[in-house]
Parts: C-alpha cells; structure tokens; sequence
C-alpha cells in the first residue's frame, strides 16, 4: 500500500506519494503539486527541497555519519585509497583487481594536456588565484575533445570524458600552482601513481626530484578520500544543474569549480587558515574571534564551522584533526595554527551560541593546516578540495545522465514585482 500525505488545499484534499529512502529518510513527492493543484512549494536554499534520489553517498547529519556506496568513510580512509574510491563513486562498487588495473591505466593514459594550453597559463598574471585559471583551464579543455562534447554520448564516449577529465585536471591543478610561483611545468611519469604524479608535477624543479614521504603520500590520499562527494552540497547541484541541460562534463565541471570557490564551501578551507594567523598575528586571543562571530551586527563568521546538514561533529573534521597531529609530529613542525584551531574549537564547543545553533567544526576547520604541513600555498587549498571532488562531481553527473526520462533542471519562483503597468515616454517621467 502506498503511503501518502494529505494536502487540503482551499477546502479540497489532495494525496501526495511519500518516497522513503533505504536508509528510512522520508520525503513528500510533489512532481504533480502544480498540475494537480496549481501550487508550488518554496524553499529558498532548498535546506527542505530534494532535488533527486540518488544511491551514491548517505549523510545522517543528526549523528555524524558518512558513506559512499554503503562503505563508511573513515574505513574508506583506512583501508582505501583515493583512486579506488574514485572507482567506487563512479561505477558503484569496489573493482576488481583487473577493473582497477584498467581504471587506472586509462587514468594514466591521460597524464597529459595540449601542448597550445600551456600558453594559456603565461597569460595570467602571477598572482591570479588558482581557482579561476583552473575552472577556466577544465572548460577550455573541451575545445581539444570536440569528440566528447556530444549531448548523446555513447557509454565509450562517456569513459573516455570521465577518464580524461580525473587525469588532466590534476595537470592543470599542479601547471596553475607552477605558474604562481613561477617554475618551469613539470610533466607526469608514467611510474608513479595518482596522487605521487601530481605531488611530483607540483613540487619536482630542476634542481631536486620530490619524493613524497609514505606519511606525506597516506594524507594526502585520506585528504582527497574525506573530500570526494558529499551529496546534493552547493557545488554538486551545480554540476547537475548545468549537466541537466545536457552541456558537456567539461563545462559542467568547470561550473562546479567555480561555486566550490564561495568562502561559504569550499573556499572555507582558505578563509580558515587566514583567520587562524590573523589570530595568531594578533597575540593568539581567539576568544575575541568567537565574540566577533556572535555579533549579528559584524558579518564575520567562525570559518570552518557550522554545516547545513551536520548538526554534530562533522566525522571528516574528526578523521582529518587526528591526521593533522601525525603529519605534523612526522615532520617535525610546530604549527602555532593548530594549537589556535584546538583552543577556537574548545571555546566554541562549549559557547552556547554555537551550542543553540548545533555549529561544529566542519571539513575545513583542519584541512588547512595539514595542506600547510605538505607545503601546499593557501591559494591552493580549494583546489586541492576540487581535485578531491572531481570523483563525486563526476558520480552525480554521470547518475543525473544515465537517469531514465531525466529532465532539465528548471526551478520555479513566485513573482513579487510590479504588476501590469503601461510604458510611459521619457519625458512624461519627471525628475527623480
Ligand atoms: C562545505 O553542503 C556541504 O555538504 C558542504 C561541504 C561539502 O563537503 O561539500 O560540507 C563543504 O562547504 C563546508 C562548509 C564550509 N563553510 C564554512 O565553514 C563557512 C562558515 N559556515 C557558515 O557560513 C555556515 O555554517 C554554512 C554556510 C556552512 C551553513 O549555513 P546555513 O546552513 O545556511 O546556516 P545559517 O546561515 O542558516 O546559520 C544558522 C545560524 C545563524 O544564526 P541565527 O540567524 O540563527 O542567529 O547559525 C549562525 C548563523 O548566523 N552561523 C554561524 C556560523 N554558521 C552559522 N555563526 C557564526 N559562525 C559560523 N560559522
């Protein structure tokens, strides 16, 4: 028997499907409301809207839990590594030993760019973020696939865009930091796997080969692991918005770089870190940082806290604070930052103001400093959150696209302008 809600609407009752997830999350189906009632629902920020079903990541916000496919993320951070979750994101299921040779060599395949793009890279200025020459670099990636742009792609088609797409933005992610600190680009080996490749394109010179450390190689992979999908976030929906009208993965991609970038997601990640030294350069008193969050009157925010859909302890943040002591104690580095960022989340924790309102640290409240430890510039934090979740960018693409009957996304609005009015000339306008 199918379960439903009742709607009465102007003294009329209306029966609309409940839809109940695997993991009991309910919601009201109401792709008839405006054909059955003339109605349509509003929620600006859709925080009460689905916009899909979907099977590849459960978020229980309530009790801090995280799962990509059914496996839940802090055994994917042990026991996995980033491209075997790429593999999982993508295609659903963990590969075979020779599934996962295969992904991995037409990864591999790709490890290189048009040799015209390296141009586009001299004509930004040197101190040009990072997040703008890589979105702009990932949709000027389309024009040397024209092959790849077709609205229909064949499932070949739809691969060979995927596979492109996870090995050629880490080039341009490691050319975009080469460029801001003026080195020559350094070009993938064939040797080295995923993440050793692009450590190596970002910090191998002339003068010395980097070899990145097993510590160093094992955090980075948990960092891009943590940050691969997160469902319906802001710059997800982006990417289906954009893929619904059937542009190409290119530009989609390239949309979904762009919304991470906002200070209020993915860009976080950077505001964190510059709010922690502007503590430490100010004598270390983060209280007054917590204080200035509170006041309603000053619009900043405590960077790196509060989530829309954990109202506890973000389990990312749990996973990356733990890693954050190993790599720094492996290093050797006393980072005044993290003594801060504990000290900040201590006093938060316990404010009532970030009590009421649930506000616990989120992905970015630590990320930062580890990405510091590895001697990745700030500038470079969101990118290295976008190269992390290119994977779950490119899962909910390809899942909105292989969708049956899928449809352009078009939200509605009620209209709260001027009504009817007739044109009046210029000069009957008088003076303002
Ligand atoms: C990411 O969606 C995802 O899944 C995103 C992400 C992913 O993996 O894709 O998890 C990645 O984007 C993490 C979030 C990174 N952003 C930040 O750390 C920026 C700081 N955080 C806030 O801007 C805010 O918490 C958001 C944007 C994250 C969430 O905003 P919401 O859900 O719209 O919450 P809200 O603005 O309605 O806040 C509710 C209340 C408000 O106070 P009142 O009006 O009730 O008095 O909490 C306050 C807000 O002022 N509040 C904060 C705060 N966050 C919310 N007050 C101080 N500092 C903060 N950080």
């Amino acid at each position: 028997m199918e379960k439903t809600a009742q709607l009465e609407i102007e003294g009329r009752p209306y029966s609309l499907p409940i839809v109940e997830g695997t993991e009991d999350e309910k919601a009201i189906d109401v792709q008839r409301l405006r054909a059955d009632t003339g109605y349509i629902t509003l929620d600006p920020s859709y925080g009460n809207t689905g916009a899909c079903v979907s099977t590849i990541t459960y978020i229980d916000g309530d009790k801090g839990i995280l799962r990509y496919r059914g496996y839940d993320i802090a055994e994917l951070c042990e026991r996995s590594t980033f491209m075997e979750v790429c593999f999982l994101l993508i295609y659903g299921e963990l590969p075979t030993d020779e599934e996962f040779s295969r992904f991995k060599e037409r990864v591999l395949a790709h490890s290189l760019i048009h040799e015209d793009m390296k141009s586009f890279f001299q004509s930004y200025p040197g101190h040009a973020h990072p997040m703008a020459i890589l979105s702009a670099m990932v949709c000027s990636l389309s024009v040397y696939h024209p092959q790849l742009l077709k609205a229909e792609q064949t499932g070949e088609e739809r691969e060979e865009t995927i596979s492109r797409l996870l090995s050629k933005v880490r080039v341009l992610a490691a050319f975009a930091y080469k460029r801001s600190v003026g080195e020559a680009f350094v070009y993938s080996r064939p040797e080295l796997d995923y993440l050793a490749n692009f450590l190596h394109m970002m910090f191998t010179t002339p003068m010395r080969t980097y070899e990145p450390d097993s510590v160093v190689r094992k955090a980075l992979d948990v960092l891009f692991i943590i940050h691969a999908d997160h469902e319906q976030n802001c710059s997800t929906s982006t990417v289906r918005m954009v893929g619904s009208s059937k542009a190409n993965l290119f530009a989609a991609i390239s949309a979904g770089i762009c919304a991470l970038w906002g200070p209020w997601h993915g860009g976080a990640n950077q505001s964190v870190i510059e709010m922690l030294e502007e503590i430490h350069m100010a004598g270390g008193n983060y209280k007054k940082f917590i204080e200035k969050a509170k006041d309603k009157n000053d619009p900043f925010r405590l960077m790196g806290f509060g989530h829309r859909v954990y109202k506890n302890y973000d389990p990312r943040a749990e996973i990356i604070k733990k890693y954050c002591d190993q790599v720094l104690d492996h290093l050797g580095i006393n980072d005044p930052t993290l003594e801060i960022a504990k000290g900040l989340e201590e006093a938060a924790l316990t404010d009532q103001y970030f009590i009421e309102r649930k506000l616990y640290p989120n992905v970015d409240f630590y990320s930062g400093i580890i990405y510091r430890a590895l001697q990745i510039p700030t500038n470079m934090f969101t990118v290295m959150f976008a190269l992390g979740r290119l994977p779950g960018w490119i899962a909910h693409w390809k899942e909105m696209i292989e969708e049956p009957g899928m449809r352009i996304a078009r939200p509605r609005q009620v209209y709260m302008g001027a009504t009817r009015r007739d044109y009046v000339p210029l000069a009957q306008r008088g003076s303002n």
